[in-house]
């Protein structure tokens, strides 16, 4: 299988697929370990030598890998494509590695790029005439397509035809090209912000959920053997404890541990070693970075424990709204310290324990 991206380079297995500066923002705050934008490359180099490359080594969504497996089944034994696919779910669950699996799978290429990389109709015409017959076609951060590239996919994704206009005014005509069969995986944090026209084209819509802790701690267990890290079952756990339901950042933890305990001269990671570099690194137990802890704190010391508005948590916080949305909120939903109300946002009784506050029932309960 290829894997081409639409930069303008020629392309190159190994390469981070392309993606919006907010994205590879959004995904690095998730632990709150940014990393500097020139090392962005480097990092994505790294993720790929760990990225599971078929559905064997894929640990975890298990409901998912069924329904794609019987997709893939039937379709190969039709001998027909893939039926277009939605993935959505909060960042780094795994939807580009699902897109590189399907293709490996379907043993054909996989063209990823995202919709902020489509500006321009011309960038998207470009990549629907170069497909192939089963190629799939990986667009991330989807709900942000330009409505003009948003409307050349429509005939594109439902009868493989590319409908282009030529000429202005009332001399303008259209005309339509046949494209090679292929199978859209779009891939979005926020599937309610995607049109529906665009929604209704999608025969497969498949949400990707947060990972559990053990399959976290075998993900854990997987990347330190191909990073050739010694680790203990316990010092795994520890690091799937705190990776907030995500392999990306269980990933991205077990490379800070891993230069800790080398500082540190330790050897292998055991929990000690792991409950240490986190606490440096500010992730506490349940996996709350300082921006996570910082929010909740806001909402309780100065609004009460809420309802209070996104964009005066943004502010109160110095993040944005839309990553404080994606990337903050899923997971303090996840795990009951955070509701989202009509009023605005709720810090629950849970949240006021994990910070050390008392929770307002018991404050009330305390009076005369
Ligand atoms: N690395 C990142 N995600 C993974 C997964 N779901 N299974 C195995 N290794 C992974």
């Amino acid at each position: 299988m290829a894997i081409i991206s639409s930069k303008k380079q020629p392309p190159e297995p190994d390469r981070e697929p392309k993606q919006s500066r907010e994205s590879v923002k959004a995904a690095a705050a998730e632990d709150n370990l940014l990393q500097p934008e020139a090392d962005v490359d480097e990092l994505g180099k790294q993720e790929e030598s760990i990225r599971p490359q078929r559905f064997a080594d894929y640990i975890g969504q298990k409901d998912l890998k069924d329904v794609l497996d019987i997709a893939i089944k039937a379709a190969k034994s039709r001998g027909e494509v893939l039926d277009h696919l939605l993935l959505y779910g909060p960042p780094g669950l795994g939807k580009t590695t699902m897109a590189m699996i399907l293709a490996a799978e379907m043993e054909v290429n996989c063209k990823i790029t995202s919709a902020p990389a489509l500006e321009r109709p011309r960038d998207i015409v470009g990549l629907l005439v170069n497909l192939k017959p089963g190629d799939i076609l990986f667009i991330d951060e989807i709900h942000r397509l330009a409505r003009m590239t948003e409307e050349i996919l429509y005939p594109a994704m439902e009868d493989y035809r590319l409908d282009i206009t030529i000429g202005k005014g009332s001399s303008a005509r259209t005309r339509s090209l046949p494209l090679s069969k292929f199978t859209l995986v779009g891939a979005t944090t926020r599937v309610g912000a995607l049109t529906s026209p665009l929604r209704d084209r999608f025969g497969l819509i498949q949400k990707l959920r947060f990972y559990e802790v053990d399959e976290l701690n075998q993900i854990v267990l997987r990347t330190a053997q191909l990073l050739q890290t010694p680790i203990t079952e316990d010092g795994a756990t520890e690091i799937a404890r705190r990776s907030r339901g995500t392999p990306r950042i269980a990933n991205r933890l077990l490379k800070r541990v891993r230069d800790y305990a080398q500082v540190k001269l330790s050897g292998e990671i055991n929990e000690t070693v792991a409950a240490e570099a986190l606490h440096l690194f500010q992730v506490d137990p349940c996996g709350l970075d300082w921006t996570d802890r910082r929010m909740l704190s806001v909402i309780i010391e100065q609004f009460n424990g809420g309802p209070v508005g996104l964009e005066t948590i943004a502010a109160a916080t110095g993040e944005d709204t839309q990553t404080i949305e994606e990337v903050y909120e899923p997971y303090l939903m996840q795990i009951g310290y955070l509701q989202r109300t009509f009023r605005g946002r709720v810090a629950t009784p849970a949240a006021y324990k994990h910070l050390g506050f008392k929770p307002p029932n018991e404050q009330l309960s305390l009076l005369p």
